[in-house]
């Protein structure tokens, strides 16, 4: 698969599945992602979540819509809302497959933890409902950087500035529930669970743990790197450390990549800066992070390259992840293979 062409999949069509990650289960590898439309509204969800499953993640078998979106006006899955970052998990203890997604709308206010259930990888993945997390429970840690110190420049453009300078944002958010944009999941070697999610508009990025089921929050959640404005967030583990991969908030225009690591999952996580090198490393070659996914001994992270004139054509860049003992790099290659 070369990155950044046409990727086909069994039926000789471009794989839709932007914004996603991927699920190891039983030898197969199944890709969950946004089932993006054609033009700028092509972000919007009119067919749902679609899944490809793969052997040898190269050959990709499209096994259609896992999660479909409905005729009913407002409804967090109706067509025409936004169903953002879906990324699947197994859970051992309940034997279900878990679905956690943006859930939003068009004008992208509601930040939202969407939750969807199947009893099989191939769904069809039930709605179960949009929710933000952690409500009535403080962070276990509290943030020590004044707020407005590293806003991106387009925040300041638009307005939302002012509403944000000063604010406590998880404080304001503590009765009805944080604020839950790009997310992703994360399974310990202990079965244990974890959400994370860019909140307080962005500005933080909250590392929740959940429940025995991956249904649910238990209340235990950190704040990690507040105000550096991180999304596109993955997280992944390697010898006993934790390491995060993210980019910056420029809507889907590329930016530089950031990492950071911590010797435990809730943290506390030191910025570690752009691991992606070669050229276009300081635009992660057009891309924005997705996920980081494990393949043997391989890790590998996906990146989007969004075209927001029209969606449906987003490419894909899917690059090694190679770990340095203090940290990780992310170097350009041309093709995707193991
Ligand atoms: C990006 C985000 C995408 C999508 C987009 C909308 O920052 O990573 O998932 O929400 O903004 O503008």
């Amino acid at each position: 698969m070369l990155n950044g062409a046409l990727w086909l999949d069994d039926r000789g069509r471009h794989i839709n599945a932007h914004g996603g990650g991927i699920l190891e289960h039983r030898g197969v590898f199944y890709w969950y992602g946004e089932h993006k439309g054609p033009g700028v509204n092509g972000k919007l969800a009119y067919d749902g979540v679609r899944m490809y499953a793969s052997q040898d993640l190269q050959k990709w078998q499209d096994c259609g819509i896992v999660l479909q979106v409905n005729n009913t006006p407002g409804h967090p899955v109706c067509a025409g809302c936004r169903i953002e970052r879906p990324k699947v998990i197994y859970c051992e203890k309940s034997g279900k497959f878990v679905m956690y997604f943006h859930s939003s709308n068009l004008e992208h206010r509601i930040a939202k933890r969407g939750l969807a259930i199947a009893d099989d990888p191939a769904g069809p993945f039930t709605f179960i409902s949009a929710e933000r997390p952690n409500a009535g429970f403080l962070p276990l840690n509290a943030g020590t950087v004044e707020p407005g110190s590293y806003l991106p420049e387009h925040l300041m453009r638009n307005g939302e500035y002012e509403e944000l300078k000063n604010s406590n944002f998880y404080l304001r958010d503590f009765a009805g529930g944080q604020m839950a944009r790009d997310m992703n999941l994360f399974v310990d070697s202990d079965g244990k669970a974890f959400h994370i999610y860019a909140s307080e508009h962005n500005s933080t990025l909250h590392i929740a743990e959940l429940t025995d089921d991956y249904l649910y929050w238990s209340g235990r959640y950190v704040r990690v790197l507040p105000d550096r404005w991180n999304e596109g967030e993955a997280l992944f583990t390697y010898r006993n450390k934790y390491y995060l991969l993210a980019s910056g908030c420029t809507g889907w225009r590329p930016n530089a990549a950031r990492s950071a690591v911590a010797d435990s999952v809730m943290g506390e996580y030191t910025m570690l800066g752009n691991p992606c090198r070669g050229a276009g490393a300081e635009i992660t070659f057009g891309g924005q992070s997705s996920a980081v996914f494990r393949a043997g001994d391989t890790y590998v992270a996906m990146f989007d390259l969004w075209n927001d004139q029209n969606f449906i054509d987003s490419r894909y860049c899917w690059l090694p992840v190679k770990f340095t003992g203090d940290g990780f790099e992310i170097h350009y290659q041309e093709k995707f293979e193991l």
